[in-house]
């Protein structure tokens, strides 16, 4: 009551009665679904403009039932989820809205975000052919499609179809071969009786541990076992580096359709872009950064660079139902 008088008076004195200006405290509210260490960016920016970060954690099916029924009343601003088939399905179900930022088309290249800007790749991963150093010669290796030699037969591993990791992937494939030849390439592996393992680490150990000598994951998972074993005796391939490129995908954000931070939320996935929160990304989940500026890490420095497939990655979501069918059809589980 006292400091309320006290300012009253001093409002007063100030001379003619205009209400204070109140301001909200500046923040940005992220539905998070991506688990690999961003909080040192998301500090940096706070350090930086001042703007706080709420930052609510979940998987990414319930995060996208939460902002579908929130709608208009979402305290979200922001989305950030990983792998492009999550994002475009976010933005067809209007949860996203466009942001017309030259810096973050300058930041992420074209093939890393969604043509009409409702979301943009942060970090981008590679999903490709991990083989046991020991007991394969990479001469052998190739291209996706030759994992259903028999030559593979009871040596594969393999992710389950149902994952959205391989669901992007086939529907990279779809597009770039037609569904009939995507068809005959999945029968091949299927042929080939593959070991399914549910996640990715755990395809990468059961190559370590010889149960399989192939299997296909995305690249940081194998990074961050050989920051922690350099003797880890299993080694990414690049597949398909003749033909079409490696398949990559991305985590990225979009800012939601309902964002009351809008201003706020556009400035945060700038910054995300930028090259200083673009190293830490890459220093600390070990993907690959999306711009090109910052530099990648050490040990993924280490096995070279590669020709990426720069299709553009919303094609993980368009041929999404056509993949999950075909998976069905072939009798990929
Ligand atoms: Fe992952």
């Amino acid at each position: 009551m006292r400091l309320f008088a006290l300012l009253l008076i001093a409002v007063i004195a100030a001379g003619p009665l205009v209400p204070p200006v109140v301001h909200a405290a500046e923040e940005v509210v992220i539905y998070s679904a991506r688990h690999y260490g961003q909080e040192k960016a998301f500090d940096a920016f706070t350090k930086k403009t001042g703007i706080q970060i709420k930052l609510l954690n979940g998987d990414t099916g319930q995060l996208f039932e939460r902002l579908k029924a929130e709608g208009d009343k979402t305290p979200a601003d922001v989305l950030l989820t990983v792998d492009a088939g999550n994002l475009w399905n976010a933005a067809r179900a209007g949860l996203l809205a466009p942001v017309d930022s030259p810096e973050l088309q300058k930041s992420i290249p074209a093939h890393l975000r969604d043509p009409q800007n409702r979301w943009f790749g942060l970090t981008m991963r590679a999903r490709t052919i991990m083989y046991n150093t020991k007991k394969v010669n990479p001469a052998q290796l190739s291209t996706y499609e030759a994992l259903g030699d028999p030559r593979w037969k009871g040596r594969l591993c393999l992710r389950s179809s149902g994952y959205i990791y391989n669901q992007s992937l086939l529907a990279t494939m779809i597009k770039r071969h037609g569904e009939a030849k995507t068809e005959e390439v999945v029968r091949g592996w299927v042929a080939n009786q593959p070991v399914i393992i549910s996640g990715d680490t755990k395809i990468l150990e059961a190559i370590a541990a010889g149960q399989c000598d192939v299997g296909i994951t995305n690249t940081y998972y194998l990074a961050r076992q050989l920051a922690k074993d350099p003797s880890f005796p299993v080694a990414p391939f690049f597949a398909n580096q003749a033909t079409t490129g490696t398949h990559v995908n991305i985590s990225g954000a979009g800012v939601t359709a309902h964002a009351r931070n809008r201003a706020n939320a556009i400035k945060l996935l700038e910054f995300l872009a930028s090259p200083e929160a673009q190293q830490m990304f890459a220093d600390t989940s070990q993907e690959y950064p999306a711009n090109p500026k910052a530099e990648v890490h050490p040990v993924v420095k280490a096995w070279g660079s590669f020709k990426q497939d720069d299709i553009n990655v919303a094609t993980a979501g368009e041929f999404q139902a056509a993949a999950t069918r075909l998976a069905d059809r072939v009798g990929y589980k």
